[in-house]
């Protein structure tokens, strides 16, 4: 689609949208390329919305969001607004421009359903939103299990309760089957999101996980063999 942006900020724009797709063109973990691409386009049309958000905050901000993940990073919360603020530095970005995509991808991250996670910039009530929508519905599926994979984790175990996280430490240490995840995170994601726009998506998508629930859960009884 046609930006709207002068011409050197669409020119960084380019050229992070290339250093990052390069750098996680193979990466197998649910973290690819095409979910930031989804993010950063869900992103930029949200922001098409909002007149009090800034385009070029809000498309570097969604594209460098998990340029340095805490969840590859040993846990280290600061790997990507450090990572993000040395590339953008590359780019002669206003000094301005970088604190507000640092902020975006500090506060972005989900901690735990029993920790807030209030993000301070419009940019990145949208960029979140966007994140989250790609956490949920088909391709949040897809990508639970893609990440449960990677990290070699059984798909759903009955004996393993969900459980509230409080606190962002807690979320970090957990190792508990996929399934769990979606009681942990992706059902609650629906009622956390900051905009109507991206609310009236998640509804599909929502209702679709709870499909895939049920219908995993009857599966794996062989609920559906004794009925036949
Ligand atoms: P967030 O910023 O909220 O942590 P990301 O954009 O980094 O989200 O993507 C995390 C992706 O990995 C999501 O699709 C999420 O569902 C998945 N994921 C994270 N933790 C787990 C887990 N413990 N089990 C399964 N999937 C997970
Ligand atoms: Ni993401």
């Amino acid at each position: 689609s046609a930006s709207l942006l002068p011409a050197p900020e669409q020119l960084v724009i380019d050229h992070t949208a290339e250093f990052i797709r390069e750098k996680f063109l193979h990466e197998g973990s649910g973290h690819d390329w095409e979910h930031i691409r989804r993010v950063w386009q869900v992103a930029r049309a949200l922001a098409a919305q909002t007149p009090s958000a800034d385009a070029l905050v809000t498309e570097l901000a969604a594209l460098l969001h998990d340029v340095a993940d805490w969840k590859f990073h040993d846990g280290d919360e600061e790997a990507g607004p450090r990572a993000a603020r040395r590339w953008l530095e590359s780019q002669h970005v206003a000094e301005p421009v970088i604190q507000r995509v640092e902020a975006v991808i500090r506060e972005i991250s989900f901690k735990g359903l029993g920790v807030a996670t209030p993000m301070s910039t419009v940019e990145g009530e949208l960029v979140q939103d966007a994140d989250r929508l790609d956490a949920i519905g088909a391709i949040g599926v897809a990508r639970a299990f893609a990440y449960g994979g990677h990290k070699g984790r059984p798909l759903h175990d009955p004996t393993v309760p969900p459980v509230v996280h409080e606190s962002f430490e807690s979320y970090k240490r957990n190792v508990a089957p996929t399934i769990n995840h979606f009681y942990e995170k992706l059902l609650h994601l629906r009622e956390r999101l900051n905009t109507p726009a991206a609310r009236r998506v998640a509804e599909e998508r929502h209702a679709f996980m709870e499909q895939f629930l049920t219908q995993f859960l009857r599966e794996w009884d062989s609920q559906d063999v004794a009925q036949s």
